[in-house]
């Protein structure tokens, strides 16, 4: 499938983009479908990672969650190649590792005795295809287990979708901690690359409040592009596919389009 758009030139090689927050349905899976699927028709080569269980990502790029040969549980437990998880989606430039519920247990067996570095499995697994893409993202859990540091650990950067709402700002007190405990014992490289507000209703006091004390307190770590309420974004997974594809013309496409390019310039 292709979306005429015209293509970006510069590149950036192999760059690692959690999406990550502990707090549940605030849009990682939205964010990292959408930005991926974007960075593909920006002309990127981008590999979408499902790290959750839920397999959401997967069946949000049209790949069935049931029948896979191999998942990223396979690639983590080292029973399958890397390369031979990676499936080349119907979209531009987009390729996915996908995931399914078999991912549940991994939390658990990465914890065990015989595993000398638990939280390096990922970036160890991911080094040698690494430099084969321009982007890798990164659809994280809603936790702050094992499988989340692994892709901390192994990520050049992490984007924190979160909502305007009160209690967002206390989740992301709690993340910031564990981002700088990550950074200082496990992965120095890592940076925030920003936090990109989701849901966003600028005529809602509190969406206004929230995005007000965010820029506050992270200044210009938050993004510049904050995702708008719009409905097409939650119909598109039900058709496996990413907005762009579903209705080029929605809000929802303008702004991930929108977030790809600060993006790009900000990674
Ligand atoms: N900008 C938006 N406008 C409207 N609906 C949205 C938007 N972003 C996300 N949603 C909807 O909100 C719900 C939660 O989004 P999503 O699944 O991306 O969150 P999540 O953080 O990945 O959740 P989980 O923590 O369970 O993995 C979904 O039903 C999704 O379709
Ligand atoms: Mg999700």
């Amino acid at each position: 499938m292709a979306v005429s758009i015209i293509k970006e030139e510069k590149t950036k090689m192999g760059k690692m983009i959690s999406f990550a927050n502990q707090k549940g349905g605030v849009g990682k899976t939205t964010s990292a479908v959408n930005i991926a699927a974007s960075l593909g028709v920006l002309g990127y080569k981008t590999l979408l990672v499902d790290l959750d269980p839920q397999g959401n990502a997967t069946s949000g790029v049209g790949v069935a969650k049931k029948g896979l040969k191999f998942t990223i549980k396979d690639v983590l437990m080292g029973d399958c190649k890397i390369e031979d998880s990676i499936i080349q989606t119907e979209f531009e430039k987009l390729s996915l590792i996908p995931a399914n519920m078999s991912l549940a247990g991994t939390e658990f067996d990465l914890l065990q005795e015989d595993t000398p570095e638990p939280w390096a499995v990922m970036r160890n697994a991911f080094a040698s295809i690494k430099d084969q893409y321009d982007y890798i993202i990164v659809d994280c859990p809603p936790s702050l287990g094992m499988l989340t540091m692994n892709s901390l650990s192994a990520s050049d950067g992490v984007v924190i979708p979160m909502q305007c709402e009160y209690y967002a700002l206390e989740g992301l007190t709690q993340l910031s901690t564990t981002l700088g405990h990550i950074k200082k014992r496990y992965n120095p490289r890592l940076c925030m690359t920003g936090i990109l507000l989701t849901m966003h209703n600028p005529r809602l006091a509190l969406s206004v409040q929230v995005k007000e004390e965010l820029l506050r307190h992270y200044g210009d770590r938050v993004f510049t592009t904050a995702i708008g309420r719009n409905v097409r974004l939650s119909e598109a997974p039900s058709f496996g596919q990413p907005i762009l594809y579903y209705d080029k013309r929605a809000k929802g496409a303008r702004d991930y389009l929108a977030f790809a390019k600060e993006l790009h310039e900000r990674a």
